[in-house]
């Protein structure tokens, strides 16, 4: 019997037709002026993403890369940091930090909890020589939201701290304007609500972090930021640019743009609302106290393994994410960011409850699908 697959994963997700098309097209040469009039294009609409006038920087290299930049170019040896450690990438921003001599702060949250405001508080009334805050605006390995915009405040009490935040799983799921949160500098990738395979990511730095620049003494050569800047402002970038992916980025940076950010925020907040409130219905139990919009963690039911269960899901035509690390066969990942919509909801909630039905957790089929009806009938 064919069966297709539907990627209901956190990255990488499915892509849209305009974008798959734009990918489809022959190559054309990076440096001529065709190509400098797609890239600065390209350029103005990530601004209007992020409502910024800055020049917002593009790198050929998966998101971590412009992890690893934000650190290399904006700290120096033995700067102190806090990482907001709650889940795999904020044990990257850890490990990174580590790796290139900066003195970290390792503020370890429990897996699927955000940070206690308090507790921030208090690490940085002890800090006051804190040269920056590492945060994710939302974790995906436990599908947490961190409010950033709280850090930024705190940063401003601050002599020279600036806020890092990792939007991976943000851009594009929120209203994500880093002037309007205090945030130093964003960074995101594309094959998360961008729609776009991996590949590129994107670094915001706010004038604030610019001034970094010149005194970072790190080491660092093909993520040198402000001899990329420099480069972009014309349009061009200081190495061979990934040419195919910055053409699609256009493209689906004008589908975001043409669907309105607010709007786009408000689908995703109705489809991880849904998402929730239908797996609750069905008695599982959500990884996270602070659920992101981008993706919904769910425990496995006793008993069942995620992982058989995921399988389960793939035979009947629905890939979702297991857990990571100490949460691998413990819970599954269900992703809404990017080219989702409510009806995709409601596939992949009845596909749940036919899966769970055949692991021999019985539920009433289509309870959980009309939990999340009702939510989207509410609010369209
Ligand atoms: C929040 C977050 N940060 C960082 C990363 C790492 O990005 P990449 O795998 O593109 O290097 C991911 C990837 O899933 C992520 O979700």
């Amino acid at each position: 019997m064919l069966v297709k697959e539907r990627l209901f994963t956190p990255g990488p997700v499915p892509l849209p037709p305009q974008v798959i098309k734009a990918l489809g097209q022959q190559i054309i040469h990076h440096r001529t002026p065709e190509f400098t009039k797609i890239f600065k294009e390209t350029k103005e609409k990530l601004k209007k993403l992020l409502k910024t006038e800055r020049n917002v920087l593009v790198f050929a290299s998966s998101g971590t890369g412009s992890m690893e930049a934000s650190v290399l170019n904006f700290f120096s040896k033995g700067d102190k940091v806090l990482i907001i450690n709650a889940g795999k990438f904020g044990q990257r921003w850890y490990e990174l930090a580590k790796t290139f001599g900066l003195n970290p702060i390792n503020y370890e949250i429990e897996w699927g909890k955000t940070y206690n405001k308090d507790r921030v508080k208090e690490i940085i009334e002890n800090n006051k020589d804190l040269k920056g805050i590492l945060v994710q605006h939302s974790e995906t390995s436990t599908t947490t939201y961190h409010d950033v915009k709280y850090l930024g405040d705190l940063a401003k009490s601050l002599e020279d701290c600036i806020v890092v935040v990792d939007g991976i799983t943000s851009v594009g799921v929120y209203e994500v304007y880093p002037e309007r949160l205090g945030v130093d500098v964003l960074i995101t990738g594309s094959q998360k609500a961008l729609m776009l395979p991996p590949g590129l990511s994107i670094l915001y730095y706010s004038e604030k972090a610019e001034k970094r620049l010149d005194i970072s003494d790190l080491p660092k050569y093909y993520f040198d930021v402000k001899k990329e800047s420099k480069k972009q402002s014309e349009g061009q970038t200081a190495y061979t640019p990934a040419i195919n992916l910055i053409i699609a980025l256009n493209e689906s940076l004008s589908l975001i743009l043409d669907e309105g950010l607010e709007e786009l925020a408000k689908r995703h907040e109705i489809m991880a609302k849904a998402t929730r409130e239908a797996v609750k219905s069905l008695g599982l139990k959500l990884l996270s106290e602070s659920p992101a919009n981008s993706a919904t963690g769910v425990y496995s039911p006793d008993g069942i393994n995620a992982d058989d269960l995921r399988k389960t899901l793939l035979k009947i035509g629905f890939r979702v994410a297991g857990g990571q690390d100490h949460l691998k066969g413990k819970i599954f990942r269900i992703a809404h960011m990017g080219y989702f919509d409510f009806m995709d909801v409601l596939q992949i909630i009845s596909g749940l409850e036919l899966a769970l039905n055949k692991l021999g957790y019985k539920v009433d089929l289509g309870k959980g699908v009309k939990t999340a009806q009702e939510i989207i009938f509410s609010n369209i």
